[in-house]
């Protein structure tokens, strides 16, 4: 008994000096949360630590080379290790017991479903706790895009970027692809000689010419937030610990734009305890990344669209800043739970945004959230999708994606602020992010906290069937406390005036001081049947359809839409090939799908702008296209 405590002190102490960092507390112990769309094995095995090297072949488009896992072995008796994969071709499978010698072993890759790609059994030997596979991703790998040179901004050079979030870790690295499992990982890559390597990671050698990089993880991170971009990348300081990569061309605006990344920070740690991951970088893809950004540890990955020359969409900063502590350290369980990462994250997000930006800014983005939200909830066909807590038995947790956890679940923590009050809700946030710090968090241990330390102290405060209809609700529940924007009420105002036959002159001497957000509820409030002519004279005045703006463009677009504005068209598909953002392009399919002359066009755009879309964005547009009951 008492030996097995003082072993278990001292594997916490190894992992502790293995990691170099006193800051994170790995606990090996801990049973692993099963999540639907893994097939590892994690009541035997539970990977600790990982080691890549790989080749980046932009002629085949591969990753090829080696992973090799170390596990923790749970299950002495265990004889085979699972593994996710997805399109990977396997060339040789090794294993080895700690510090013995590698031995080939025998592997078998199940049958593929849609949803979650192979699992990869290998045969274990007894006592062996390491693996090492021989692979090459597929050039269709869902999880990676290979960009031709016309595809960048520089047009020279080719560029490679991984998106793992949620289960496509698995299409390019072998592994236990689920959130439960948290690895520290080394890796060597090696790329054409003019190409540099970034990764979610300390680089800890290579430079550029010499298309060869080593990068390290020292703190434990799950497979989703694995991360990498090779191009032609080129990095700008913005302060000690923040800067931006990213295309010559790009750079400069690029600092311009982020500049108050460093500012953020201090408020995030001010709130919510210290930044523990070293850097704060940010790396600025080519458009066509599908998303707006993602929160790869160390370098948060973005979408050059959020450049738009004046700050007015730096709210994907401050988001993405956020998961630096919500999802990054405290990381939902399973992908059910994914609203405890991104409606934290969001609320986060809507704080640092305030603190930087004032609370009329952080208003307005929660009013736009909130219309978000009902819009997102109309286009779900599953209505447990609708809710806090989807099923996702079977499927591809992309499948269930949308606003909801997000919004809803701020919504549910900005009525927690109000009804314990700032301060308590501020102290109760911070703790949760001590005590989960690279730690999976669950729903359940959530409304655990909340009972225990929040509700506790003040009974009387919420009611545990209020907390219930947060979670089970497809709808914002009616005692939800919500934003409000007087900003936003104003610009509805000028709307009206304009509307009820005021001048366009009227309506510009309003308009002079807008903002973007201003600009987007004007246009996305207006109504879906106008007169073609008010239409014209409002773009004649304002350039909407020339907007460089490209949240201001999405929205004029789907107005454009609506009333067959068709001046709008040319331009609207110009930005439909050029960028491959999921959240402003489908909706434009999924408008223009629901007429047939619409179905026309967007199939002919679709033609030509295809090939250019990651992987992810051709599933989403693809599912809208397919002609009806094929
Ligand atoms: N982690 C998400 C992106 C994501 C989620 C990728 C699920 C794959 C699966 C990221 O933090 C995010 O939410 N990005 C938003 C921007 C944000 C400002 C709301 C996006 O990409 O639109
Ligand atoms: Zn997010």
């Amino acid at each position: 008994m008492q030996s097995s405590v003082w072993r278990a002190a001292g594997l916490a102490a190894a992992i502790l000096l293995m990691a170099d960092c006193s800051q994170h507390v790995a606990s090996p112990a801990r049973a692993v949360p099963r999540d639907a769309a893994t097939s590892a094995n994690v009541d035997a095995f539970v990977a600790t630590h990982l080691v890549l090297d790989l080749t980046a072949d932009f002629d085949a488009k591969t990753l090829s080379g080696t992973a090799e896992l170390l596990f923790n072995r749970r299950d002495p008796k265990a004889t085979e290790v699972v593994l996710d994969t997805r399109d990977l071709l396997i060339r040789q499978v090794e294993t080895a017991t700690r510090e013995g010698p590698w031995t080939r072993s025998t592997h078998r890759l199940d049958l593929a479903t849609p949803a979650f790609g192979s699992a990869l059994r290998i045969t274990m030997p007894s006592g062996a706790d390491r693996v090492r596979i021989a692979y090459s991703s597929s050039p269709a790998a869902k999880g990676l895009q290979w960009l031709t040179p016309a595809q960048t901004a520089g047009k020279k050079q080719p560029f490679l970027f991984s998106q793992a979030q949620a289960i496509n870790a698995r299409s390019f690295i072998p592994l236990q692809d689920m959130p439960g499992v948290r690895v520290t990982y080394e890796a060597t890559i090696r790329t054409p000689a003019e190409l540099v390597a970034v990764m979610a990671a300390e680089r800890t050698a290579g430079e550029a010419g010499t298309g060869l990089f080593h990068f390290s993880m020292p703190q434990p991170i799950p497979s989703y937030l694995i991360a990498i971009a090779i191009g032609d990348l080129r990095f700008k300081a913005m302060s000690e610990r923040t800067g931006v990569w990213a295309e010559p061309a790009l750079l400069d605006a690029a600092a311009r734009e982020f500049e108050d990344t460093e500012t953020m920070m201090r408020t995030a740690e001010a709130l919510y305890g210290p930044y523990r991951w070293g850097r704060y970088d940010l790396l600025v893809l080519p458009p066509s990344f599908p998303f707006g950004g993602m929160e790869n540890p160390r370098v948060t990955f973005a979408t050059p669209t959020v450049i738009a020359g004046d700050k007015s969409l730096v709210a994907l900063v401050a988001h993405e800043l956020a998961h630096s502590w919500s999802g990054n350290l405290a990381t939902n369980a399973t992908w059910s739970d994914f609203w405890l990462n991104e409606g934290f994250t969001t609320y986060l997000e809507r704080r640092i945004v305030e603190a930087t930006y004032g609370k009329g800014v952080a208003e307005m983005h929660g009013v736009i959230g909130l219309r978000d939200l009902a819009q997102s909830r109309r286009d779900l066909t599953v209505a447990r999708d609708r809710t806090l807590q989807p099923d996702l038995a079977g499927r591809d947790p992309d499948e269930a994606y949308s606003t909801v956890p997000y919004e809803q679940g701020a919504l549910f923590l900005s009525f927690l602020e109000a009804k314990f009050g700032r301060g308590a809700f501020d102290q109760f946030l911070r703790r949760w992010f001590d005590e989960h710090a690279f730690q999976p968090v669950t729903t359940a241990e959530f409304l655990e906290a909340l009972r225990t330390q929040l509700m506790a102290a003040n009974p009387t405060a919420v009611r545990d069937d209020e907390i219930q209809e947060w979670l089970q609700s497809e709808t914002v529940p009616a005692f939800a406390v919500l934003p409000m924007s007087d900003a936003l009420v104003k610009v509805e105002q000028a709307r009206d005036l304009w509307l009820a036959g005021g001048t366009i002159d009227a309506l510009a001497k309003t308009a002079s001081a807008w903002s973007t957000q201003e600009w987007m509820h004007f246009v996305d409030a207006l109504p879906r049947q106008m007169e073609i002519g008010r239409l014209r004279a409002l773009d004649r005045r304002f350039s909407l359809t020339d907007s460089q703006n490209a949240e201001i463009a999405h929205v004029w677009f789907r107005l454009a839409i609506a009333n067959r504005y068709t001046a709008a068209y040319p331009a609207m598909e110009r930005y439909m090939i050029r960028i491959g953002r999921r959240k402003l392009i489908v909706p434009l399919y999924r408008d223009l799908s629901a007429t047939s002359d619409g179905m026309a066009l967007a199939t002919r755009i679709y033609a030509k702008a295809r090939d250019g879309y990651h992987p992810l964005a051709q599933g989403a547009v693809d599912v809208i296209l397919k002609p009806k009951n094929s």
